[in-house]
């Protein structure tokens, strides 16, 4: 017993400790002109892209995918469920079809089987289980079971009560379908497929949940939320929901399987309702979730086990119905156009056609002029931005206006914290260019890369091991007037967890 122990300890940590989580990406395909399968391709590489998830197992988008060297997790639809996991026949010829046939030039990790199924086709919840194990046999007779995981993703509301995360658990209408399930995916060696969608978490918390938090941005240390049980610190929703599904299946008495998150992300538009669906917010999100998880630091409950991460999506879907938010999750639009440049400059891995390193940070037009002095003297102050270039007589002291001075010490400020993201907000007044705001004898910093930009050597740059979510600590941030979380409210336990 104590050997068997052990041995899952010992495969735990060599399936989560030491791998280092990837960052994948989503295709929905709900546009009105899909780009084709060579052009998806053709992105996917231009973008360094290396891991993906279909929601079917699109014949043509397979082959196209041949010898790209590019991850795949296909989808059995929720529309086949209900055939594969009422025959053994018919999940193997499911597999032989849809897996088999594309090996070994398409290089297939895992399949999904099904997306969300207790939450949206509660229906066919008694045959997920069946349909996990047929596709599972039909890989073992294909000796292919160690090479490709099978597990079905979950929504997280599936988990009650995840603030604080250690008091989290499965809707108990579910445990009996989600225990066994649990069961099977240890016994495979297969990991915990879930959403999560910080996004709704904070639209659905009547303002309990910070938008910083949901954002990874740093929290001033009054505000961080911490777990009263475990003690633990969570610095942002996502660790928070991710460390929730830990909890819960420890509940369930299962504490050995990895969490891979099958989708994350935040639109960047949406209509009047959605007024924290932007560009600004997207960006920031997106931007810091890809930080925070290519640096591996794990969760507070699990430090260091790799969270692999697949964000939703590659292109907006303009055919999804419901919310208009629901069109505009998408990295790219159906051009295969950037709908924003993610801030990773120096993180030198996906996704950033940023590749020039040339961004700016300029005070927004139109701001509210008190608003921007505030943060332009937070700069110079606490901030530690150099500012004498802007006194009297200097380089950048004309124009002698506040926007002005404040682009110049904000751009400062933004190359000094290495461009990361997070960086150049300025409680909002504050937006990210690719134009070269350097005028007359007054360079801008990072202008040719020179001028402050690496004025010493340290906290510059972010690697790919750094998070802006866990760096605020170090980080002196403007934080303008911040908001206070009310203290009172329906959501009492979320509101202890956050004191
Ligand atoms: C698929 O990816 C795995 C992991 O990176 C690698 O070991 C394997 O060689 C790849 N297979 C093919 C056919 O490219
Ligand atoms: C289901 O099919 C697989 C082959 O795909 C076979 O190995 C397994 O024994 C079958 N299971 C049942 C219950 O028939
Ligand atoms: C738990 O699941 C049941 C069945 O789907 C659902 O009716 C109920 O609202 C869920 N409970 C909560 C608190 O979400
Ligand atoms: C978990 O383990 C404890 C202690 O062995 C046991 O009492 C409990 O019934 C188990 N719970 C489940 C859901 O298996
Ligand atoms: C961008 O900056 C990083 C360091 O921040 C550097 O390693 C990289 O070479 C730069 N890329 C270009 C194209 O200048
Ligand atoms: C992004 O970068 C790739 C590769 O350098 C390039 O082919 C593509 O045109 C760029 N896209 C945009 C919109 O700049
Ligand atoms: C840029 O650097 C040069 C030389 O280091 C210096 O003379 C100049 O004043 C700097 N300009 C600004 C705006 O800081
Ligand atoms: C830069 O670093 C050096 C040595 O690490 C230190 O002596 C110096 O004070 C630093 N300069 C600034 C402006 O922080
Ligand atoms: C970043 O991670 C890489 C590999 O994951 C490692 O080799 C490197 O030492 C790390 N750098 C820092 C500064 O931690
Ligand atoms: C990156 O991860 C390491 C531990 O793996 C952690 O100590 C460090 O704080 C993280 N970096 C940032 C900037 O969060």
């Amino acid at each position: 017993m104590a050997m068997r122990l052990l041995l899952l300890l010992l495969t735990f940590s060599a399936a989560c400790a030491d791998e280092v989580a990837f960052i994948g990406v989503n295709i929905g395909t709900a546009l009105s002109s899909m780009p084709s399968p060579t052009q998806v391709v053709a992105l996917l590489k231009s973008q360094q892209i290396r891991h993906i998830r279909l929601y079917d197992a699109d014949p043509a988008m397979l082959a196209a995918l041949a010898n790209s060297n590019i991850h795949v997790t296909v989808s059995v639809p929720n529309e086949q469920l209900l055939a594969v996991g009422q025959s053994n026949a018919t999940a193997a010829n499911w597999v032989s079809r849809n897996v088999l046939a594309h090996l070994p030039a398409v290089n297939i990790s895992s399949v999904a089987v099904g997306s969300e199924i207790l939450t949206s086709l509660p229906n066919a919840a008694p045959v997920l289980l069946p349909a996990l194990r047929f596709i599972h046999s039909a890989l073992v007779a294909a000796n292919l079971n160690l090479q490709i995981k099978v597990s079905t993703p979950h929504s997280s509301s599936i988990i009650l009560d995840s603030f604080p995360p250690s008091q989290a658990f499965f809707n108990r209408s579910w445990e009996s379908d989600i225990a066994p399930i649990l069961k099977f995916l240890q016994s495979t060696d297969s990991y915990f497929m879930l959403n999560v969608y910080p996004y709704y978490d904070y639209m659905q918390s009547n303002g309990v949940v910070p938008l910083d938090y949901a954002l990874f941005r740093p929290l001033p240390p009054n505000k961080e939320a911490v777990d009263s049980n475990t003690l633990l610190h969570y610095t942002n929703v996502f660790d928070a929901v991710v460390d929730a599904a830990y909890f819960a299946m420890a509940y369930l008495n299962v504490t050995n399987l990895p969490v891979i998150v099958m989708e994350s992300g935040w639109p960047h538009k949406g209509d009047s309702n959605e007024p924290d669906a932007t560009v600004d917010n997207a960006n920031t999100y997106n931007s810091n979730l890809i930080r925070h998880v290519l640096n591996n630091t794990g969760t507070p409950k699990h430090p260091g086990m790799a969270v692999s991460t697949y964000i939703y999506e590659l292109y907006d879907e303009d055919q999804r119905p419901g919310a208009m938010s629901e069109q505009f999750w998408g990295l790219f639009n159906g051009d295969g156009v950037p709908d924003y440049t993610l801030h990773l400059t120096g993180s030198g891995l996906v996704l950033a056609n940023d590749t020039t390193n040339q961004t700016y940070c300029i005070a927004k037009d139109g701001v509210d002029e008190k608003m921007l002095q505030a943060a332009l003297d937070w700069a110079c102050g606490p901030g530690k931005v150099e500012c004498s270039v802007l006194q009297q007589g200097q380089l950048c002291y004309d124009p002698d206006t506040v926007g002005s001075h404040a682009s110049y010490a904000f751009n400062a400020y933004y190359h000094k914290m290495g461009m990361s993201a997070g960086s150049c907000y300025f409680n909002g007044v504050a937006a990210i260019t690719t134009t070269d705001p350097s005028h007359d004898a007054c360079k801008f910093p990072g202008s040719n890369g020179k001028n402050g930009t690496f004025e010493n050597g340290t906290t510059l740059a972010p690697s790919s091991n750094s998070t802006a979510g866990s760096s605020g600590a170090q980080r002196p941030y403007y934080d303008g007037a911040a908001e206070i979380i009310p203290l009172i409210g329906a959501l009492l336990l979320l509101t202890m967890f956050l004191v």
